[in-house]
């Protein structure tokens, strides 16, 4: 046997975690989640970790899976469960669920899909085919939560039981919540897998009425505001931050923001509270899926030896939006999701200046209604230098992160964002607003940062247009010097984003959790925060 693998075995703990998200790519994405549900548990199966990952069975994410199998019926305890009161009309009584098992394509991570009425629905993971988001969210998500519970305390007849529950976002915000309520109804001799919670996003909370919380049979108890209660609603999200024995986020500097006012939704105290529990773990990202030498959805394969070849990608990409095709026009890409997170009105309030820059802009997103709508009149006004497409797109994706020259990211906030690593690795160089991960991972191209090699893009700090004009005013001069740019593209390559090192630092989080859960106290309500 290879001696090396034995001395890493020997080194790492070795855990049976169950991943728990509303996304997983390439089978259900939104966004940012459903690329990390996808990677870092690849990562962890890599540090030989037993992982697997639970999401709801939606139709599109079955229809994805090359082979999938039913496994087992789980049957959903009596009492505490949603799906005796107040479901919506037609939806009848949910007593049981089938788990369904695939595999993550390209590794040996199971899959494991929870089939139900309440999933088995067109459109988005959260929205109708309209647009529309899902009335039952909070059942549909509870749901998320239970199943992972019975699964997680053994109950559910797979032979499997997790050490570590680790939960995404506040659609698995009740997993602390419940399995709390685990520990205290039969104590140390049946212990609970500890829990982990991730923050992706604090603007997403999962907040509904206490008519809600009432129909979904919480404890009474957890209506007060040190536990679930929020100004009257009640917070899924909340749940996770409270109950669980470690809480983290996607990089240091959003740990560290959403304890403060203008980041933290209402919620700073309670993290600044939990702080010694509250860590930032930096993402990384697929070096197979992202990698511009192999990419089989670009038009030319490149390499730092083979900058050069990157230029037929952004013939390609002005090509596929028909704008003429300047080679020495400084062209700016953006995919994102349109909403006010991304900074995108911050763009459309200086459209006119921007577009008197040397520059053109494809866009690729889709979101807020009035933002598309601003983004298609600047198109109908000047299409020779805007294009945007709306909707989503994963080739697209890829051809404008290999064939746009700099990448536009003006984030308000920013929990960790994929996009500004993928565009590193692309050399495509990233502009950003310091907020969140993009200043954990982007090196302004200042005087010095430029002589020492670090730097990797164009950073900003306020989030208004005037910096906007100015970092892209900044970015078209370096373009013209094309020593510098060079340089810069290089220095972007040549970083390091993989999840070897985050994903070890879970590890570490995952210690830390057991740790903390051995040591059990109660969340007593009386603690203040
Ligand atoms: P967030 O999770 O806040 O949306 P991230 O930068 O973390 O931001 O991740 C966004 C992910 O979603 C990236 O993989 C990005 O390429 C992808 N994405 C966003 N919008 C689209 C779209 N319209 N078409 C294809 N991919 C998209
Ligand atoms: C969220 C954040 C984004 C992050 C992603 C994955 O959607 O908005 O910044 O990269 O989650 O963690």
């Amino acid at each position: 046997m290879n001696s090396k693998k034995n001395k890493t075995a020997q080194k790492n703990p070795q855990y049976k975690i169950l991943f728990v998200s509303s996304e997983l790519h390439p089978f259900a994405k939104t966004g940012g989640l459903g690329d990390v549900s996808n990677s870092l548990p690849k990562a962890l199966k890599d540090l030989e970790q037993d992982i697997i990952v639970l999401i709801p069975a939606y139709p599109f994410a079955v229809q994805k899976a090359e082979s999938i199998k039913y496994i087992a019926k789980i049957n959903l305890p009596a009492k505490g469960f949603p799906g005796h009161l107040g479901l919506p009309a037609g939806i009848g009584k949910i007593n049981s669920v089938a788990i369904l098992e695939t595999t993550l394509p390209g590794s040996q991570v199971k899959v494991w899909m929870i089939e139900s009425e309440l999933y088995n629905r067109p459109g988005t993971p959260y929205f109708d085919e309209n647009n529309i988001e899902f009335e039952d969210n909070d059942f549909r998500f509870a749901l998320l939560n239970y199943v992972a519970v019975e699964i997680a305390m053994g109950r559910a007849g797979l032979n499997w039981r997790p050490d570590i529950v680790h939960g995404n976002d506040w659609q698995a915000g009740l997993l602390g919540v419940l399995l709390e309520h685990e520990h205290e109804q039969s104590g140390i001799e049946k212990i609970r897998p500890a829990s982990v919670f991730t923050i992706h996003n604090m603007a997403h909370m999962g907040i509904f009425s206490s008519d809600r919380f009432n129909a979904l049979e919480l404890s009474p108890h957890l209506w007060n505001h040190h536990e679930l209660e929020f100004h009257g609603d009640f917070s899924f999200i909340k749940g996770g931050l409270v109950f669980s024995d470690r809480v983290n986020t996607v990089s240091p500097s959003y740990a560290k923001e959403i304890q403060t006012e203008e980041f933290g939704y209402g919620l700073s105290g309670l993290l600044s509270y939990r702080s010694e529990r509250l860590s930032g773990i930096l993402n990384g990202i697929d070096m197979n899926e992202w990698n511009p030498e192999k990419d089989t959805m670009i038009k030319k394969n490149y390499s730092i030896k083979t900058l050069d070849d990157k230029r037929l990608n952004k013939s390609a990409l002005q090509k596929h939006f028909n704008l003429p095709a300047k080679k020495k026009t400084l062209l700016l890409g953006m995919v994102a999701r349109l909403v006010y997170q991304k900074g995108v009105d911050l763009i459309l309030e200086n459209m006119e200046e921007i577009l008197e820059l040397p520059v053109q802009i494809v866009v690729l997103g889709s979101g807020d209604l009035e933002l598309e709508s601003r983004l298609r009149r600047w198109v109908s006004r000047h299409p020779e230098k805007i294009q945007i497409q709306l909707g989503y797109d994963e080739s697209l994706s890829h051809l404008i992160e290999a064939g746009a020259d700099a990448f536009l990211m003006p984030s308000r906030f920013e929990p960790c964002g994929l996009n500004q690593l993928y565009s590193l690795r692309y050399g495509t160089i990233p502009i950003v607003r310091e907020t969140g991960g993009l200043a954990d991972t982007v090196t302004h191209a200042s005087k010095e940062n430029l002589a020492d090699h670090s730097a990797t893009g164009i950073v900003f700090h306020e989030a208004n247009g005037s910096t906007i004009v100015d970092a892209i005013t900044l970015t078209s001069l370096l373009y013209q010097n094309e020593v510098a740019w060079k340089k810069l593209m290089i220095n972007g390559m040549n970083q390091e984003f993989s999840w070897k090192n985050s994903a070890r630092q879970y590890l570490k989080l995952y210690t830390q959790a057991i740790e903390d859960r051995n040591k059990y106290q109660k969340h007593a309500p009386e603690m203040f925060w």
